[in-house]
């Protein structure tokens, strides 16, 4: 879907259904375009999507240590990216909800690494990740130089693993962390190792890149240069290091918005004023059937403007938003999204969707029908088809994979900023 949409509807929806706190930040007129300077970079990398149908969720984000968590969502696509690890090309999926980069050799995730790593091991400290679902990964540290987007981040602190209860199916042999080195400390009962620089992290203190990078998640499976027959009308998924993926967004749709620090993740225990995760806070969520056509026009649609802590996470398939703000956009579905088990939304594959939109910094970005009711990924009668926004009272909300299909996501560490554009329709 595009998510072009005139002033004048902007301003027409601000009139019709807004409350005051909301409609203050909707702006009357367009802004001017300062401070968007981003370009597009030679160091991309395309990305295969790869979707695993009916495996379970292995939801990328770190655990925090004293919040429970019990999904048995199906997560069923992740992203993957080439890396050259020493002398090896080992396909990793990327992540920007954990922060370490891992490999585990042979095992069913690939082809995994198999020499020595040239920079040695680091003696007596053991390396372990769980995720939100209960996956975990454990093993060692190691360095060796890590070539991306022809890229080296030289002597690069890597996670080995050599034991994992890990949903691997032949694609992956580990994971690329993006996110801050923050999170690489969260080890051990105290969590609180001394930090490392992730890969993404050792690339621009080297000044090899600006301090930033961008992701264009598309919906297109497997369209990346390494797989062959690629059909060039499909979109390829793209990491971009130090500016932008080559997609088309919308110009007139960019907007900024700030990351918040860790502290703002309540549930975590955490009070650290340090940046880990891509924490934003939302404007407002824009939801509600609008006659199953994607114009806006402010039409039976609803704005919940309280503010919330979300994170931005490539490594979750679904959108995860507080039951209440759920519940409703599942009711806007016609006929309405059902509960068919614990955590698992479905409405008919041929129901009417509604809209759903998350609004920063003065733009609202439409999650596009095709995420919010996913063809794709259905229930065994094939009539059900999975809605792609999840209730999370037992996790903080995500907007993930369904989300970030619509837009080119911008991640500024420099400025801890998030700026994003709506793709165009694709
Ligand atoms: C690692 O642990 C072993 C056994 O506790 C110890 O003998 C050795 O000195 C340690 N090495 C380092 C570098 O700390
Ligand atoms: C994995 O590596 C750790 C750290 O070197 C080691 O203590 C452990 O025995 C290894 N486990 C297996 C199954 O090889
Ligand atoms: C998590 O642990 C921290 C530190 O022990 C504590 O302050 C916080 O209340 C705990 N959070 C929950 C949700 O139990
Ligand atoms: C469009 O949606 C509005 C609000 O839900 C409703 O009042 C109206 O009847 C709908 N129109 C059509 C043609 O479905
Ligand atoms: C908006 O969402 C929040 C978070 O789920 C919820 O607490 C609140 O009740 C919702 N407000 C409305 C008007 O739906």
């Amino acid at each position: 879907m595009t998510a072009k949409f005139s002033v004048r509807a902007l301003a027409a929806l601000a009139i019709w259904a807004i409350p005051e706190a909301a409609a203050s930040v909707l702006p009357a007129t367009r802004p001017p375009r300062v401070g968007f300077t981003d370009t597009v970079t030679s160091h991309v990398i395309p990305m295969a999507r790869h979707d695993v149908p009916g495996s379970h969720d292995i939801h990328l984000r770190r655990r925090a240590t004293n919040v429970s968590t019990s999904l048995t969502n199906v997560h069923d696509v992740y992203y993957i990216i080439d890396l050259l690890v020493g002398k090896e090309i080992i396909p990793v999926s990327i992540d920007t909800g954990s922060s370490d980069t891992w490999m585990k050799p042979d095992c069913g995730l690939g082809e995994g690494l198999k020499g020595e790593l040239s920079g040695g091991i680091v003696p007596n400290v053991s390396f372990g990740r769980q995720y939100a679902d209960g996956t975990f990964v454990e093993g060692y540290f190691g360095f060796e130089d890590v070539t991306v987007g022809g890229l080296t981040a030289k002597r690069q602190r890597l996670g080995i693993v050599n034991n994992t209860y890990w949903q691997g199916d032949g694609r992956v042999s580990g994971l690329l962390g993006l996110a801050y080195p923050y999170m690489t400390s969260l080890d051990g009962p105290y969590e609180t190792q001394p930090l490392y620089d992730p890969v993404f992290t050792t690339l621009w203190k080297e000044k090899l890149i600006s301090p930033m990078f961008s992701i264009a998640l598309s919906r297109h499976v497997d369209q990346s240069p390494t797989q062959s027959p690629v059909d060039p009308s499909l979109e390829t998924s793209y990491l971009a290091l130090g500016g932008l993926p080559p997609v088309s967004y919308d110009e007139d749709s960019w907007a900024r918005t700030p990351i918040q620090d860790m502290s703002t993740l309540k549930a975590w225990g955490i009070t650290t004023k340090e940046h880990g995760l891509y924490i934003l806070t939302a404007e407002a969520y824009v939801y509600g059937n609008a006659n199953g056509t994607f114009t806006v026009t402010g039409e039976g649609l609803s704005r919940n403007v309280s503010q919330f802590p979300v994170t931005i996470d490539a490594g979750a398939t679904l959108t995860y938003m507080p039951t209440i703000l759920a519940k409703k956009l599942y009711a806007s579905f016609d006929p309405p999204a059902e509960l068919i088990a614990y955590g698992l939304y479905y409405a008919k594959c041929n129901a009417k969707v509604p809209q759903f939109g998350v609004q920063f910094g003065g733009k609202i970005f439409w999650m596009a029908p095709e995420d919010l009711l996913r063809q794709s990924a259905r229930d065994p009668t094939k009539e059900w088809c999975r809605v792609g926004v999840t209730d999370s009272d037992s996790i903080d909300p995500i907007l993930g994979v369904t989300f970030l299909n619509s837009v080119v996501a911008v991640f500024d560490v420099e400025h801890h900023e998030m700026r994003f554009a709506s793709r165009t329709k694709y």
